[in-house]
């Protein structure tokens, strides 16, 4: 799949000018808040609406497609995402497989999980050799989707995996084992281009970039994927960008549908056709501990993700 190429001045060569004036931010405009936008053919994301299959039924699961949830940016949605892609996933049949891989454990807070009462986690793991990945793998309140948690322990991961053979493997080394088990594996990686998300790229097959539809959303997003390309050429020649995803699309500000329209254009097919809308439910689902598809399965948050499933499944 082909990415945007980052040249030396960390911009996208080739790219349109990302920058967004500020005076044309947030001129609020009278478009209808419904939950879905585009209803006439168009999508958000200003592409005509394309027909995307019913997924399959699976007779038997894995092996597992490995996916990175990642963006070196902060608060951006790659734990909510992580969290209802894979609840998605499995709602499809799927086996899903949730990895924490930020020691700030959002994700086992965000599935209901306290990851300070844990005894082991994914970073006993990493680091013991004779820990076994089942006493730590945990179910969620979701059938068919289960996590590996994690918490601050993950931390001293980063230093300790430095002086390692291999370091660079170490989740891979996890992970192998339970691939047959999994038809995907989403880690949800930290706000960081560090050594432990370097090992969820290794480790994967596809990443996905969370994009928040805001002024400063695409600086980075050069490095991010100068970052990707270099772990696709040393350590893992399968890895691919399997797409990036707007978040915290707000379709009644000018503001949001230009940034939207800048990623279109400087991305153009491997944008998701997928939008996800800013909308409160979100921070809403992690004080509940649960993915916005069962605790409000029918709003817009949640078929976003369902369509954003059937769009990972068919890619
Ligand atoms: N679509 C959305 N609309 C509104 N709020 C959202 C949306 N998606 C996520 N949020 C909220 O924004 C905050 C950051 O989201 P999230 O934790 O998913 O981002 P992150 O990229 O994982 O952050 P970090 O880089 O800190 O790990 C959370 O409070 C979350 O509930
Ligand atoms: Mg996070």
């Amino acid at each position: 799949m082909s990415t945007p190429q980052p040249s030396a001045d960390g911009r996208s060569r080739g790219a349109v000018d990302l920058s967004i004036a500020p005076n044309q931010a947030d001129a609020p405009e009278e478009v209808d808040a419904a939950d879905e936008v585009g209803s006439a053919g168009v999508g958000p994301t200003g592409r005509p609406n394309r027909q995307i299959p019913e997924p399959p039924l699976l007779q038997r699961h894995g092996p597992a497609t490995v996916v990175a949830m990642c963006n070196q940016k902060g608060g951006v949605g790659k734990t909510t995402s992580t969290i209802n892609l894979g609840a998605a996933l499995a709602e499809y049949g799927r086996r899903v497989l949730l990895v924490d891989f930020d020691p700030q454990g959002a994700l086992s807070v965000g599935l209901g999980v306290q990851p300070h009462q844990l005894e082991q986690t994914v970073y006993n793991v990493l680091i013991e050799r004779n820990v076994n990945v089942n006493d730590v793998l945990m179910s969620t309140t979701v059938e068919g989707m289960d996590l590996l948690p994690s918490n601050i322990d993950l931390s001293a991961a980063e230093v300790q995996l430095v002086a390692e053979v291999g370091r660079e493997q170490a989740l891979g080394r996890v992970l192998h084992p339970m691939m047959k088990d999994y038809d995907y594996v989403l880690v949800d990686c930290q706000p960081s281009l560090g050594l432990l998300t370097v090992n969820a790229l290794a480790a994967a097959d596809g990443v996905i970039i969370p994009l928040e539809c805001e002024f400063f959303s695409l600086r980075g997003v050069a490095l991010l994927i100068d970052t990707i390309e270099k772990v696709r050429e040393r350590l893992n020649p399968k890895l691919e960008i399997s797409g990036i995803l707007a978040t915290m699309f707000d379709p009644r500000t000018l503001h949001s549908r230009e940034v939207m329209s800048r990623v279109v254009e400087a991305f153009g097919d491997i944008v998701f056709d997928s939008v996800i809308n800013r909308t409160v439910r979100f921070p809403e689902t992690t004080v509940a501990g649960e993915p916005i598809i069962r605790w409000a399965p029918r709003s817009a948050g949640a078929k976003s993700y369902r369509t954003l499933a059937r769009e990972v499944i068919a890619r």
